[in-house]
């Protein structure tokens, strides 16, 4: 049986459209309010039809010298131009883009996994350290 953890898939953002790109501060000061941008496909398109599509985005923060990790949040993309009049007939499709605003104590390490519906998972991290 494999272990969870490997069936996250992990590339350079700028090669892989599956890979979350986190935008956010390198460095904040403790207890103030950032923002974290999480999307897909910043440099190469991933695609957004009922066939194939982003599912959610988890997001972690694993504080420095902590045995747990912390759950952020949870962004599902539920519409992917489903309709009864047929796929990619619908009248709507959700972004796989979103922006969390959140505050540390700590400095730490910030995991993005997302979850494509034919590709799986994939996963990214980006260092936070205090000013
Ligand atoms: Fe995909």
């Amino acid at each position: 049986m494999k272990d969870f953890g490997q069936m996250l898939q992990s590339a350079d953002w700028k090669t892989e459209k599956h890979v979350p790109v986190i935008e956010c501060p390198d460095q904040v000061k403790a207890g103030d309010l950032f923002s974290v941008k999480v999307t897909l496909g910043k440099e190469i398109a991933h695609p957004n039809t009922t066939e194939h599509h982003i599912r959610w985005i988890s997001l972690y923060f694993h504080p420095e010298n902590d045995k747990f990790a912390y759950q952020v949040g949870h962004f599902s993309f539920a519409a992917h131009g489903e309709s009864a009049d047929g796929a990619n007939k619908g009248p709507v499709y959700t972004n796989h883009e979103v922006t969390a605003s959140l505050k540390v104590g700590k400095p730490g390490v910030l995991y993005a996994v997302a979850l494509c519906n034919i590709h799986g998972l994939w996963q990214s991290a980006k260092e936070i350290s205090l000013a």
